[in-house]
């Protein structure tokens, strides 16, 4: 399973980045207002950064601007991915930009149906956003999960990207259905790391170690 990271933050990238953990990044509109950077310097600095791709939105509704806005996009670096929203516009400029050799990342995915056209249209990631979905009371798993599924039946090659993603829970339950890739704000990301039972025991160590006198150096 690959990991991406989804922020616009220098910093927690490099932090991440540092330990192997980064194999992409994803930006959208909202977290570049976030970073308060302009989207080409913030998008250059991050692809520097990071071998994988990075997703970089286009901000037009129409095919033909975004399909322009992706060519300026690619110009950033070769390790671009352009995303655009799940529209009928979308999917043509999708198509345009794939068959340009570039990477897309068509984002907003809420059904399979839309995923199913977005791999037609020649998408190298297709972005599901699960906590969107279980914020209106439906189950964004079973998005990926029948994802999963009907891309396994056709043998599409467009990889599941799991987005929108909010709690551990999603990552491992993401992992166990079997997305190709996720995207997680880095504080979820380190979260992964916490269990009360390992806390539990280093402070039984600990203990024995002051108990005991231990010392390595
Ligand atoms: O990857 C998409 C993500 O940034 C959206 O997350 O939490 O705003 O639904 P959220």
């Amino acid at each position: 399973m690959k990991f991406f990271v989804d922020t616009a933050e220098i910093d927690a990238i490099a932090e991440l980045n540092d330990l192997g953990m980064v194999d992409g990044v994803t930006t959208n509109p909202s977290l570049i207002k976030k970073s308060g950077r302009d989207i080409i310097e913030v998008t250059k600095e991050i692809c520097d950064l990071v071998d994988g791709p990075v997703s970089a939105e286009v901000t037009a509704t129409d095919a033909e601007t975004m399909i322009a806005e992706g060519r300026k996009l690619v110009q950033i670096a070769d390790n671009i991915a352009v995303k655009v929203p799940l529209t009928w516009d979308g999917l043509k400029a999708c198509k345009a930009l794939s068959d340009d050799g570039h990477m897309v990342n068509v984002t907003l995915c809420f059904s399979v149906n839309q995923a199913i056209l977005a791999a037609k249209a020649g998408a190298t990631f297709i972005s599901p956003f699960i906590g969107r979905l279980d914020d209106i009371n439906l189950d964004g798993m079973d998005l990926i999960a029948d994802i999963r599924q009907v891309y396994d039946n056709y043998g599409f090659e467009t990889e599941i990207l799991a987005a929108s993603i909010r709690s551990v829970n999603h990552i491992a339950d993401s992992a166990r259905i079997g997305a190709d890739v996720i995207t997680a704000p880095p504080a979820v990301i380190k979260a992964m790391v916490n269990h009360v039972l390992t806390d539990k025991g280093l402070d039984a160590f600990l203990a024995d170690i002051k108990a005991a006198g231990i010392k390595i150096l």
